[in-house]
């Protein structure tokens, strides 16, 4: 239960855990947050078993009902089946399971590859006499390699029969998973986080694996049976860090953790001469030197991140970078070749469409780096090279912490690629490392100041749509800004880029419409101030409410704006690591205000490991 507790923020539309007995197969589970499993449990407890499996669901196939829940059982009552992933040719299997005979008692295409697996382990038992030993040669190992070879899509399955008690035979193909070894105990979970409190030591699948665990031995196979191997790997946190550490809730922890996860992504990745050593890119330096275009593949909170990236790279490189949805880019036959070097953000490394999209590159010849933030995680692994964000593990599924370490490592990246292509001098390069060394403290300070943010939110809670502006890199911020509102407190809001404005959304201003505007710094020969001073009178001379995010000093927009916070002075380009944070803040505290869960919102899993 642990374990699950841990990973719930992957999915919490139900919760289920199957264990093996004396008797066969005892199961609970229990639509909704895995809270009401806990209760069942507690009024109708399972009997004491040494294995077993659980899982908390995002549905996919079939709504959140108790029916659709998992563990599916099947086999009469032998068979437990989790799954993770969408089995697309579920229907053509399941219309040949109905003409067998069987029966469905749920909607998920989950129960249709527990079916199919109780079906070939019972011929399997018919040809080769009762279930054999645990192990490789196990016959419930035998059985879900040749169901994986029937299945399309992407699916983690885990299955447990009472007919081969101890054991636990996984699958996985296009969904994460990963073995923990423990001493006398293993695991399996879809991160390290499910057993984080048992083991730090971990094994990475590979892809189209099967698995066998026991307390003692971990074999692992491909589809067809042939013996595998595993990349054992240690985690680099322990279970301290995937708690709450005093705060009501995750995120709230997360956005405090940011002056540590900046200071860390930035930590031993340059010398004292400001020479960058990103060890970790192991792409030949005279490769890197002929690429000629940068793609940023990623998704939501991330794909926010490589825009704002996207500023900083192409004016410290001079490499025309253009950042794309991940789901977008591989359906609209883009433009890659061998000189292209795709650059995929991603927290988890696991979200599907990120990974799809990778792969595509891939195969057009695209050099890959991936920015991640999970080690040992898929992404990174078919990547040519990975530039981990060391922001520890981030669980409320509102993705805060991450964001700054990704930009900050985006911002390495860059840095790198110009002083390898020689666009940018050392010193130069010396005195961007030493602007960034300070953002730590500089957000600290934002944190320090968070009350007044977090009154004006509380206060807003019955706002119906608030309206974010930015320019330049202060345009994804205010893009963030809005997500972040969109998915705690539920409520419409849009990011804008505030020259836009004027081309169409300026009519949906009216009397008191909130407007956050996210002001650049007053300082500096080219900067946008001026201009975005005039956007905010635009919209107040329409009514709008405004609130404005500004830099420490510029009282200039104290006459056009509501209520103005102050953000401490850098330089525009690290700007978004502080402007950000006031923003987190608002939508935390409003979502907060509203009485609504901050780690758990409705609808959303962590991971997205679906297309
Ligand atoms: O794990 P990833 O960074 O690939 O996830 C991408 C998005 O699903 C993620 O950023 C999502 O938008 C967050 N819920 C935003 O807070």
């Amino acid at each position: 239960m642990e374990g699950l507790r841990r990973l719930e923020y992957r999915g919490y539309d139900s919760a289920g855990v199957a264990v093996v007995t004396a008797d066969g197969i005892s199961m609970a589970k229990k639509s909704g947050k895995l809270a009401n499993l806990i209760a069942e449990l507690a009024a109708n407890p399972l009997p004491a078993s040494m294995t077993g499996i659980g899982h908390t669901r995002w549905a996919t196939h079939g709504g959140p009902t108790d029916k659709n829940a998992h563990p599916h059982v099947v086999d009469d009552g032998k068979l437990a089946v989790i799954h993770n992933g969408i089995i697309e040719n579920y229907a053509p299997l399941k219309a040949d399971l109905l003409k067998q005979g069987y029966t469905f008692v749920s909607e998920t295409d989950t129960e249709v590859a527990a079916v199919l697996l109780g079906d070939i382990y019972r011929s399997l038992t018919e040809v080769e006499g009762a279930a054999g030993s645990e192990g490789t040669g196990a016959l419930l190992t035998e059985a879900m390699q040749l169901a994986a070879q029937r299945l399309e899509g992407a699916f983690t399955l885990l299955a447990t029969h009472a007919g081969q008690p101890g054991i636990v035979v996984a699958a996985r193909r296009n969904s994460p998973l990963v073995v923990g070894l423990g001493d006398g105990e293993n695991f399996l979970g879809s991160d390290v986080s499910g057993f984080i409190d048992y083991t730090r030591r971990a094994v990475e699948l590979g892809q189209d694996q099967v698995v066998t665990i026991s307390a003692n031995s971990v074999e692992i196979t491909d589809f067809y049976g042939a013996p595998a191997q595993g990349k054992e790997y240690l985690v680099d946190w322990d279970a301290a860090a995937a708690e709450k550490g005093g705060y009501p809730s995750f995120m709230e922890k997360e956005i405090n953790d940011q002056p540590e996860a900046v200071a860390q992504t930035l930590l031993g990745r340059s010398d004292i001469d400001g020479k960058l050593i990103l060890d970790e890119l192991r792409i030949d330096a005279e490769v890197l030197k002929t690429i000629n275009k940068i793609i940023v593949l990623a998704c939501g909170t991330s794909a926010y991140a490589g825009q704002v990236a996207k500023y900083a790279i192409e004016h410290w490189c001079r490499i025309p970078t253009e950042v794309e949805l991940s789901h977008e880019f591989r359906y609209r036959d883009p433009i890659v070749d061998e000189k292209t070097l795709i650059v995929s953000i991603s927290q988890s490394g696991e979200t599907m469409d990120t990974l799809m999209a990778v792969r595509y590159a891939k195969e057009q010849g695209a050099k890959t780096v991936s920015i991640c933030n999970t080690n040992g995680s898929t992404i990174p692994r078919e990547s040519d090279a990975v530039l981990y964000t060391h922001a520890g593990p981030e669980i409320a599924v509102a993705s805060t912490k991450a964001f700054l370490a990704q930009i900050t490592a985006a911002y390495l990246l860059g840095l790198y690629l110009a002083q390898l292509r020689g666009n940018l001098f050392q010193g130069q390069i010396k005195d961007i490392l030493a602007d960034l060394a300070k953002v730590p403290a500089k957000i600290a300070k934002v944190l320090d100041n968070a009350e007044q943010i977090k009154e004006l939110a509380t206060s807003m809670a019955d706002t119906r749509t608030v309206l974010f502006l930015g320019r330049h890199v202060g345009y994804p911020v205010a893009m963030e800004g809005a997500l972040k509102l969109k998915e705690l407190a539920y409520i419409h809001a849009e990011g804008f880029a505030a020259g836009e404005l004027k081309h169409g959304p300026i009519a949906l201003i009216e009397e008191g419409q909130p407007v956050i505007v996210v002001v650049p710094s007053p300082r500096g020969r080219d900067s946008l101030h001026s201009k975005v001073v005039s956007n905010i009178q635009e919209v107040r001379a329409r009514g709008a409410k405004t609130i404005v995010i500004a830099e420490e000093g510029d009282e200039s927009v104290r006459e056009h704006a509501e209520h103005v916070f102050y953000i401490p002075e850098t330089t525009p380009l690290l700007a978004p690591l502080l402007t950000t944070v006031p923003l987190q803040i608002f939508a935390l505290a409003l979502a907060t205000a509203k009485g609504y869960d901050v780690d758990q919102p409705r609808n959303l899993a962590k991971s997205v490991t679906v297309e």
